[in-house]
């Protein structure tokens, strides 16, 4: 392929095909297979799509050699810093930083939204106590539709039921509320409502460490830590959940049924349930008394199935800028007295001993957004079986964002194909007759 062209070769035997090359921004680029296989008879072959696009997206940009996320071309770590969640929730999904009207807009629907339908919190007098808040959350999310009929109905055509974006709004917000009550539920407490006083982070943390007999205090610390977690997380290109809310919303399905898919995909240990791995990988270590060595050794172990969680990634080959802007918080947060929190202490000698290590240097493994998240979610309080909802909680509007994108354009229902390698054609054997070869 010559760099300047804007087409490639695809040559076997004596059949030549001019392939054209398609130029996104920074030089991404990708070549046009779409009409391959009406064209030449063949489909690629690409297990878990991993040099495979199905989108041309303007959401996120990610540079995995030189460790860049970008939202809507904003650097993460100038959001981190200086904006909120809120703001970069509407960032991802309308494309541009809200200005003070459409922040308050946005602000104002976020509150009036932010109710679970009664009947619906009758739901979680049934829920068993020692329910996984993941099965919790995609339940009740699925469940909104049940209630509030959102813009597109079955037959995907807009309804005028209720403006997209109320239902934007609610799914931000309400999930906030189904996630802290499924917490009250499991500690037995009264639910806490959302307050108009509070603004995003601040009503969420409140309905999560509230109660009658204990005023929580609200520390802006706090708000500001917990604005900064959701903010990374918010969105990360064609990553498994959002690849899977846009598969299931391809077919049309309402907005609801595709973030509940995602919830599903996203609870995996392979992916957003890794930051509750990590602290149990942490907890482990310390408890067993383990060495940094044996750890390492034993993740190597290709007969075992131990991975060190929260280490290496589908496409950084280097650091996760998320997990260097989370790692400096632990540095301040997580020491008190000149001490380092044990568990910490523990994630920075084992990133420091992967860093050096042959193994992890050449397959490219570096600690990701999992690696140091959960330290953080642990020093807010959060039990650690709802890291996983917090991880959610911070993708909704990237999931959001990407299917509004998808259903914006005249995008085909999502449809892979396959390389058969099972029986050539054969027949029915009655049952009397079977076995008898
Ligand atoms: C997220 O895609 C996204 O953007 C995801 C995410 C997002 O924001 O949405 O960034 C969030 O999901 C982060 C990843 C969280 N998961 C983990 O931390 C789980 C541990 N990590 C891995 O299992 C793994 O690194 C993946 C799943 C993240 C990536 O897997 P790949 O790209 O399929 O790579 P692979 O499994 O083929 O591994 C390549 C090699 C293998 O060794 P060899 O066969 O070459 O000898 O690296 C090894 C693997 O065994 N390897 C590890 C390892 N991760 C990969 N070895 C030990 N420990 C690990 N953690």
């Amino acid at each position: 392929m010559n760099e300047n062209e804007d087409s490639v070769e695809l040559r076997y035997k004596d059949h030549v095909k001019q392939l054209k090359i398609i130029q996104g921004t920074d030089g991404n680029k990708a070549v046009d297979i779409s009409n391959l296989k009406q064209e030449t008879g063949f489909i690629t072959y690409d297990p878990g799509y991993q040099n495979t696009s199905a989108y041309k997206s303007g959401i996120s940009f990610v540079d995995g050699e030189k460790g860049i996320l970008r939202y809507r071309g904003i650097p993460i770590e100038e959001l981190a810093t200086k904006s909120t969640f809120v703001e970069t929730a509407y960032l991802l999904i309308y494309g541009n930083l809200p200005e003070k009207k459409e922040l308050h807009t946005f602000s104002r629907h976020l509150n009036e939204y932010s109710l679970l339908h009664e009947d619906m919190v009758h739901f979680f007098h049934n829920i068993p106590q020692h329910a996984h808040p993941m099965a919790t959350l995609s339940m009740m999310v699925n469940g909104l539709s049940i209630f509030y009929k959102d813009a597109f109905d079955l037959e995907g055509e807009f309804t005028g039921k209720e403006p997209l974006d109320i239902t934007i709004a609610r799914l931000i917000s309400i999930i906030r509320t189904i996630a802290a009550f499924s917490y009250k539920k499991y500690k037995g407490e009264p639910f806490v409502y959302p307050r108009p006083d509070l603004k995003y982070c601040a009503n969420f943390l409140n309905m999560m460490f509230s109660n009658p007999v204990n005023p929580y205090e609200i520390a802006d610390e706090d708000v500001k830590l917990l604005n900064i977690l959701l903010t990374v997380h918010a969105d990360h290109e064609q990553n498994c959940s959002t690849s899977t809310v846009k598969l299931v919303g391809s077919s049309r399905v309402n907005l609801y049924a595709s973030i509940c898919s995602g919830i599903c995909a996203l609870w995996g240990p392979l992916h957003g349930g890794a930051n509750q791995k990590v602290i149990e990988m942490l907890y482990n270590i310390k408890r067993d008394n383990l060495t940094i060595k044996d750890v390492l050794e034993k993740a190597k172990r290709k007969s075992e199935p131990y991975r060190l969680m929260g280490v290496g990634h589908r496409v950084y080959k280097t650091f996760d800028p998320r997990a260097k802007i989370l790692k400096d918080i632990c540095a301040t947060r997580l020491t008190n007295d000149r001490r380092l929190d044990p568990y910490f202490e523990i994630a920075l000698e084992l990133e420091h001993s992967i860093l050096k290590d042959d193994y992890f240097i050449e397959r490219n493994l570096y600690p990701n957004v999992d690696f140091y998240s959960g330290l953080l979610y642990r020093s807010l309080g959060i039990p650690t079986n709802m890291f996983t909802v917090m991880f959610a909680i911070g993708r909704i509007p990237g999931w959001i964002a990407q299917w509004k994108e998808m259903r914006d354009s005249t995008s085909k229902i999502g449809r892979p194909r396959q390389v058969y390698v099972g029986n050539n054609l054969d027949h029915y054997v009655p049952l009397d007759l079977r076995g008898q070869k």
